[in-house]
């Protein structure tokens, strides 16, 4: 990986051991406003700066320049945990060199990444997580909250997915006696499906045994076409590492920990295939920015409640938009999720409910109640070419009358990764303007009238 800034950097020593910050490469987060917002005190700005993922860096021995993953861990370097962690060290990166920028309260992320000396275009898809210093990722408190932000998903095509969400990961990154390098350089990922990672809690998964599980909130996975948000829960407090069949894995799918299906709202799949899509024809028009505002409502009206709602709205043009209403036979018109929409939605569509077997809005309220950290990405999709977001239908030989195999209106022969990236070599989505607190405290009907001015 990003080995190019080394030499210029090589006079900065290797002072520290274990999984450890490298020697060669400094590593500078790129700042990124966001704001705290009250209904009394408006929004407030905050000094918050983004990290990139653990798993993108350069991981070699700490004397050297040797990789200590290749096809599997170096056995030379990583005979056991502790060796590994001691020998392995990860190293800073040049942000911009992984399609990363940030301005003001603006994060563009580009999927794909150039290189200037070959002009030879490759995947990228970069993933970053929101600090709020240098060594701690913010942790969202957002019951009874509300969460919003200003996106821009004009360059985002079919089959291409620009995400912002919510994973319960430890606050530090599971820094420790073998990961002292922690959220500085981005470790501790997990999600809700159970992904394998080369370190879980700095202990080296030298095998490739373990998956780290944790619970997801997932608040928006979307190009121009489609969108969902769907909550995963999990059976977990911050990561789990999991093995055999609680990885839900295969024909283990609704056995593991996490409920790797989740309960969408996507208004295409829901009936409403005018609501989102590219052109001024659709309720919410995606050629053009527009805010996204998610309500988490508790049964007591206070952050020490339990969830109960799951509230989205747009904004756009300086209208407020209210989400659309399901329009499914067998299926309430609600605008909103609940888990009566949940499990209502399951069986209408015909889906395994996980979400109920793994406690529904409540499990997922109480990690949101703990804290959760935020991520964003942008990525293809090899396995299933996004159609679970944005092809119709889906599976592709499933019957597109029958209610909730059309999740968008994309080809079932699109989202084929070396198609997309011949395609669309400029891909990218702009997440602006993050702002959290008090319900009502972060929008406006003048929001996007304000800020249009300002930076589009
Ligand atoms: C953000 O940083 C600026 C410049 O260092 C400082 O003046 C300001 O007080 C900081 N704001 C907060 C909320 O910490
Ligand atoms: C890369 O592309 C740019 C712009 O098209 C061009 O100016 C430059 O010479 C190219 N570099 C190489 C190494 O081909
Ligand atoms: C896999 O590695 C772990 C240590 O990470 C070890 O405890 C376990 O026994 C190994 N399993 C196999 C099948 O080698
Ligand atoms: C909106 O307009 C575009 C471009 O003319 C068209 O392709 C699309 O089908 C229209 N969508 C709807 C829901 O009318
Ligand atoms: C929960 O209740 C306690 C005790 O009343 C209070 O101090 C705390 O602020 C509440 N937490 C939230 C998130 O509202
Ligand atoms: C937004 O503004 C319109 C017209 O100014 C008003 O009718 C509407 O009630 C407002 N909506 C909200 C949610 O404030």
């Amino acid at each position: 990986m990003a080995r190019t800034a080394f030499l210029s950097s090589a006079l900065f020593a290797a002072t520290t051991l274990a999984q450890v910050p490298g020697p060669y490469t400094p590593e500078v987060h790129p700042a990124l406003t966001s704001y705290k917002c009250t209904t009394s005190g408006g929004c407030k700005p905050a000094n918050s700066s983004i990290v990139l993922d653990s798993a993108y860096r350069w991981l070699h021995n700490v004397d050297g320049y040797t990789n200590c993953v290749t096809n599997g861990f170096n056995s030379e370097f990583c005979p056991d945990v502790e060796t590994c962690a001691k020998t392995c060290s990860l190293e800073g990166v040049d942000y911009p060199s992984y399609g990363i920028r940030t301005s003001g309260d603006a994060l563009t992320l580009s999927i794909y990444k150039t290189d200037p000396a070959t002009n030879v275009t490759t995947l990228s898809s970069p993933r970053v997580y929101l600090l709020e210093d240098d060594e701690t990722y913010e942790a969202f408190k957002l019951l009874n909250k509300e969460f919003s932000f200003d996106v821009d998903v004009s360059k985002v095509p079919c089959g291409i997915n620009g995400a912002l969400y919510f994973s319960e990961m430890n606050e530090k990154g599971d820094r420790n006696e073998l990961n002292k390098a922690g959220a500085k350089y981005g470790t501790g990922y997990c999600d809700a499906q159970c992904p394998s990672q080369n370190f879980i809690k700095g202990v080296a998964n030298l095998n490739g045994t373990y998956g780290a599980c944790c619970n997801e909130m997932d608040i928006w996975e979307a190009n121009r076409a489609a969108t969902a948000y769907t909550p995963h829960p999990c059976d977990a407090i911050e990561v789990r590492a999991c093995s055999g069949a609680e990885c839900g894995n295969g024909d283990n799918r609704y056995s593991g920990v996490c409920d790797k299906d989740g309960c969408d709202i996507n208004p295409y799949r829901n009936g409403n295939k005018a609501y989102y899509g590219y052109g001024a024809n659709y309720t919410v028009d995606t050629t053009k920015p527009f805010t996204v505002v998610t309500q988490f409502l508790t049964t007591d009206g206070t952050g020490n409640g339990t969830l109960k709602e799951i509230r989205r709205l747009y904004v756009q043009n300086g209208k407020v938009i209210q989400n659309a209403k399901v329009n499914v036979p067998g299926l309430d018109p609600v605008d909103s999720m609940t888990d009566a929409y949940c499990v209502a939605q399951k069986k209408v569509f015909g889906g395994t409910d996980d979400t109920a077997c793994q406690g529904g809005l409540k499990t997922m309220g109480e990690a949101i109640g703990r804290g959760m950290v935020l991520a964003f990405a942008i990525w293809d999709d090899a396995g299933s070419y996004m159609g679970w977001l944005d092809q119709d239908p889906f599976p592709a030989d499933a019957d597109s009358s029958q209610p909730g195999v059309g999740r968008g209106p994309c080809p079932t022969t699109g989202g084929r990764p070396a198609d997309l990236i011949k395609q669309y070599p400029d891909a990218a989505v702009v997440f602006s303007n993050i702002r959290s607190g008090d319900i009502g405290s972060t929008y406006s009907n003048s929001t996007m009238v304000r800020r249009s001015v300002r930076r589009y």
